[in-house]
């Protein structure tokens, strides 16, 4: 039995679009009559029931919420906007995608652009843990949702996975196939996503007895394919006996570009160095080695985030802010099974000045 129908079945039932079928039931008077009685005939047959909390969508606002993500081109964030849109287009909403490139500048920018457009609310996944900016949002009325973050003050709702247990659980497998040296691959570090991986990181490391020291850090620009790129070849290019037998990736596309540059160097992976993503994004299993990464159910993620600003942009009082936290879940495929090769060499030396007849 599927669920109520929405307006995006109305929608393609008349071939109109969701905004015409909101304006159908909106704003009748703007609709030519043909069109109005395709739609009026669709809901019909469909059995449309309208969301009557939609209906209660504070007047005044447009009929659209806004999504402020740090890279559009991460397909964690094509996956979130996907939840996200399947909820609001129940309600009659459109979606305004907006891409900071983890620059506070255009996030500012489109945070004043959406308020300029009166919109039912914000998510946003922030660029810098800034509190204060976002309070102001909703001060002056605009309900403001973080995603892929968390409010320590609790002055927003939020919707996360907890990184840390998910830097814990992949290296915490790398540690149980017999992996000790162990690269962290992300950054930059004011993003708390790339902290909270590689605290727990850290947490496995000390709980099997290591330390923090035990961790090669290699922090990177940002979480993209190129910066992975540019971290296999650092560790291509180290003596042998201070390569990592392993890394563990903030993200997916760290991952895939570490993976990429490391096989052109003809490295073996998982044999010369195992590797673990992070978001289990669909091209983690589809990589030439597939992948293993932590999955963030990013779909569900999104959903979520928007289910929260509709129920705060109702503005009913029984509305509480709170933070939803998802468990990771490690998904183990080629790139990290098996013992390391390591096992035939002595641990990592620290960090030595190498001639370059030494080097390895
Ligand atoms: O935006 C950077 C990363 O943080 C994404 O890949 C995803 O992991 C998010 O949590």
């Amino acid at each position: 039995m599927s669920g109520p129908i929405s307006i995006r079945e109305v929608a393609a039932q008349a071939g109109v679009s969701v905004g015409t079928v909101s304006n159908v039931l909106n704003r009748p008077d703007i609709v030519a009559r043909p069109t109005l009685d395709r739609v009026h005939a669709a809901i019909k047959e469909l059995g449309f029931v309208r969301n009557e909390s939609a209906r209660q969508l504070r007047a005044g606002r447009s009929r659209m919420i806004g999504l402020v993500v740090l890279d559009v081109a991460n397909p964690f964030f094509t996956d979130v906007a996907r939840g996200v849109e399947d909820e609001a287009s129940k309600s009659g909403l459109a979606v305004i995608l907006c891409n900071s490139d983890d620059q506070l500048p255009k996030e500012t920018a489109y945070l004043e652009l959406l308020e300029e457009h009166r919109v039912q609310g914000i998510l946003i996944t922030p660029v810098a843990d800034d509190e204060r900016r976002l309070a102001e949002l909703q001060q002056r009325g605009t309900p403001v949702i973080l995603v892929d973050s968390s409010s320590p003050s609790g002055s927003q709702c939020s919707v996360a996975v907890d990184d840390v247990l998910g830097g814990d659980v992949a290296v915490s497998h790398l540690l149980a196939s017999g992996h000790h040296d162990i690269a962290y691959v992300g950054g930059p570090l004011n993003l708390r996503q790339a902290t909270g991986r590689r605290d727990g990181a850290i947490r496995a490391l000390r709980r099997a007895g290591g330390s923090a020291d035990d961790l090669l850090m290699l922090e990177t620009a940002a979480l993209n394919v190129s910066a992975g790129q540019r971290a296999g070849a650092t560790i291509a290019e180290m003596p042998a006996r201070q390569r990592p037998t392993a890394a563990f990736c903030a993200n997916d596309l760290i991952a895939l570009g570490l993976l990429q540059e490391m096989t052109r160097r003809r490295f073996r992976v998982p044999d010369d160095v195992a590797i673990v993503g992070y978001d289990d994004i669909e091209f983690a299993a589809a990589a030439a080695v597939p992948l293993s990464s932590v999955r963030q159910p990013r779909q569900q993620i999104g959903r979520t985030a928007a289910q929260l600003l509709l129920e705060e942009a109702l503005g009913t009082d029984a509305h509480q802010h709170r933070q939803v936290i998802f468990q990771p879940e490690l998904e183990i495929r080629r790139s990290s099974q098996g013992p390391p090769r390591a096992a035939q060499r002595p641990r990592r030396q620290p960090a030595i000045a190498l001639s370059a007849e030494t080097a390895g």
